[in-house]
């Protein structure tokens, strides 16, 4: 069986889940997303495929690539800024919608990643402008929680699920 991992990541965070794959998979094809890789994607057997969640979805890029796939194996990695059981069963629906159906889903892995300071600071502005807003309180929260992940259980995590993938 032939691999490749293939990923986006703005700030790094998903890109520390996809060196933590290629650690296990040494032989494994492994590049950021680019366009010229989405136009001529070369031929693998199983693809790892990572995503930010970016306003509400993975990348543009990934989503593309993703389109493309046909009779192939495909693992999701995911990292997300807020985390929620219902909100990773919405977000996982929404991804593999648009994944073609020839292929076959070997498995998912969500988990959080830090966001940027600018984004708590708007949320402290706008609990200044809108104090009754209880969901912007916890929009902090998430924040605090996402601060120090992926962490090194989410990691190990997402390599167990791997393992235990069957392969053949
Ligand atoms: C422009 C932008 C939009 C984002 N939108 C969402 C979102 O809709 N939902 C969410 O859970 N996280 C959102 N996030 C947070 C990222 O998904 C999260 O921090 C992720 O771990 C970033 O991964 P990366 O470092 O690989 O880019 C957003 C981040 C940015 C920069």
């Amino acid at each position: 069986m032939t691999e490749a991992i293939i990923y986006d990541s703005l700030s790094g965070n998903t890109e520390s889940l996809a060196k933590e794959i290629k650690s296990i998979k040494k032989n494994a094809y492994y590049e950021k997303i680019n366009n010229k890789l989405i136009e001529e994607l070369p031929e693998y057997d199983i693809y790892y495929i990572g995503s930010p969640i970016i306003k509400g979805m993975c990348t543009d890029k990934i989503k593309r690539l993703l389109q493309k796939i046909e009779n192939k194996k495909i693992f999701l990695f995911i990292t997300t800024g807020y985390k929620g059981e219902d909100y990773y069963e919405s977000l996982t629906r929404r991804i593999l919608e648009i994944i073609p159906k020839s292929n076959q889903i070997l498995g998912t892995f969500l988990c959080q990643g830090k966001m940027q300071d600018a984004v708590k600071e708007r949320y402290i502005k706008l609990i200044q402008e809108h104090p009754e807003d209880k969901n912007l309180k916890v929009s902090i929260e998430n924040f605090e929680q996402a601060k120090t992940h992926p962490d090194q259980k989410d990691k190990k995590d997402l390599i167990e699920k791997i393992q235990e993938l069957s392969l053949t």
